[in-house]
């Protein structure tokens, strides 16, 4: 159970708006802020059709500590899901200041608002890259943070490291960094998913869009990974599940302090399988490439997910076909995303 009114900063987001649609059909009140820099306020139309409830939406930056305190001010809010900020890794390394300004000070400013309104209950979306690029796999929350490769990956550290001293220095914090492994899948329903702008940096809107016919073919980055079949292997899991996750985190955030989990299934998928996977659910073929490993890219990981199931209650349930037919079935109703 979570608390009452909770806060989804980049509630119109990929992740958030899957988990303000859980929150809300379990009875919390949600509050959507969000900049719309990566998102559309269609998606708060599609919530609205899922649940029958429309979300408060304040349209407003993390980074504008005036609209947070009018927020806070205006709202009775219990606890914050904290989504909003930039995600794309090969772009981090292009406008890194860009990366450190919403993702770390961001979440400075914000983090300031909530504790000038007495809000201390705080889940943060964290990233399975804080691992580094040395660990070995499965990724373990015992492991200390890595060495990590990009701006992005370093934001997510650093915000880490930010909420961790900050519980150290006030027992009334109760943070949860979710290190999420990779998200895919779509509301059963179609009506919301993942819509990213431009060209896809991540595989399945790259394939799910390469099958509608908005992309020629998928390139498969690398066939010579020492791998079972010379692909990466990652751990997918249904944006359900991890929206699912983030209620199991905010039921148990009452004790105080730092609390990490791993948000995985526990297994990896090479590419190809996924490839392979798509077409056997769906039916539809997926032309494809091989074309030279992309800079940064790590072998194989996933996650192990036994502290989440241990104290959360939390497990990822769906499977790789409903992955895929989830996606399918959003993209297939929604072949521009909410621009249709
Ligand atoms: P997303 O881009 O779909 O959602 C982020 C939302 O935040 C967007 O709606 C965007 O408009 C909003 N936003 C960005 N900067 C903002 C700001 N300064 N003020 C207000 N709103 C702002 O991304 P997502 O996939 O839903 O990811 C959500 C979070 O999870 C991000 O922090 C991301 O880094 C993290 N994460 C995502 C993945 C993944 O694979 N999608 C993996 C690990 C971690
Ligand atoms: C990427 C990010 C990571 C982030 C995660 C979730 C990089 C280097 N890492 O991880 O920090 O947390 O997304 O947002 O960008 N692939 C192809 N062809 C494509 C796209 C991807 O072959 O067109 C392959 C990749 O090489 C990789 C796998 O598919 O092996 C998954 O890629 P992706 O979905 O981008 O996720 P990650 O690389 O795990």
């Amino acid at each position: 159970m979570s608390k009452n009114t909770v806060l989804i900063t980049g509630g119109a987001g990929y992740i958030g708006s899957h988990t303000a649609v859980q929150l809300i059909t379990q009875g919390s009140k949600v509050i959507v802020l969000d900049n719309l820099c990566n998102s559309n306020a269609e998606v708060l139309n599609r919530i609205h059709s899922i649940t029958g409830i429309r979300p408060e939406f304040v349209k407003g930056d993390i980074l504008d500590r005036g609209c947070l305190d009018k927020m806070f001010a205006k709202y009775s809010i219990d606890s914050v899901i904290h989504f909003a900020g930039l995600k794309a890794v090969g772009e981090s390394t292009q406008i890194p200041l860009a990366y450190y300004q919403n993702n770390v000070t961001g979440t400075l400013v914000l983090c300031e608002a909530m504790a000038a309104a007495g809000v201390k209950t705080l889940v943060f979306s964290s990233s399975a890259t804080v691992y580094g690029e040395d660990a070995p796999v499965p990724y373990i929350e015992t492991m200390p943070r890595g060495k990590t490769s990009n701006p992005y990956g370093t934001s997510k550290a650093m915000v880490e490291q930010l909420l961790t001293d900050l519980c150290k220095s006030d027992p009334e914090w109760s943070v949860a960094l979710l290190r999420y492994f990779n998200p895919i899948g779509a509301h059963p329903s179609g009506l919301i998913g993942e819509d990213p702008k431009g060209i896809p940096n991540n595989l399945m809107p790259f394939i799910s869009q390469v099958a509608v016919g908005k992309r020629k073919e998928l390139s498969i980055f690398g066939n010579d990974y020492p791998t079972d079949d010379g692909t990466c292997e990652r751990d997918y899991l249904h944006v359900m599940d991890l929206a699912d996750g983030h209620l199991a985190a905010l039921g148990c955030l009452s004790d105080g302090g730092v609390h990490i989990y791993n948000l995985g299934t526990g297994s990896g998928t090479s590419v190809l399988e996924m490839v392979n996977s798509f077409q056997d659910v769906t039916g539809v073929e997926v032309p494809y490439s091989f074309a030279p490993r992309r800079e940064g890219d790590l072998p194989a990981f996933w996650a192990d997910a036994s502290k989440a199931e241990k104290e959360l209650g939390w497990k990822a349930s769906r499977t790789l076909d409903e992955m895929m037919a989830d996606t399918w079935n959003w993209q297939s109703k929604n072949p521009n995303g909410y621009d249709d």
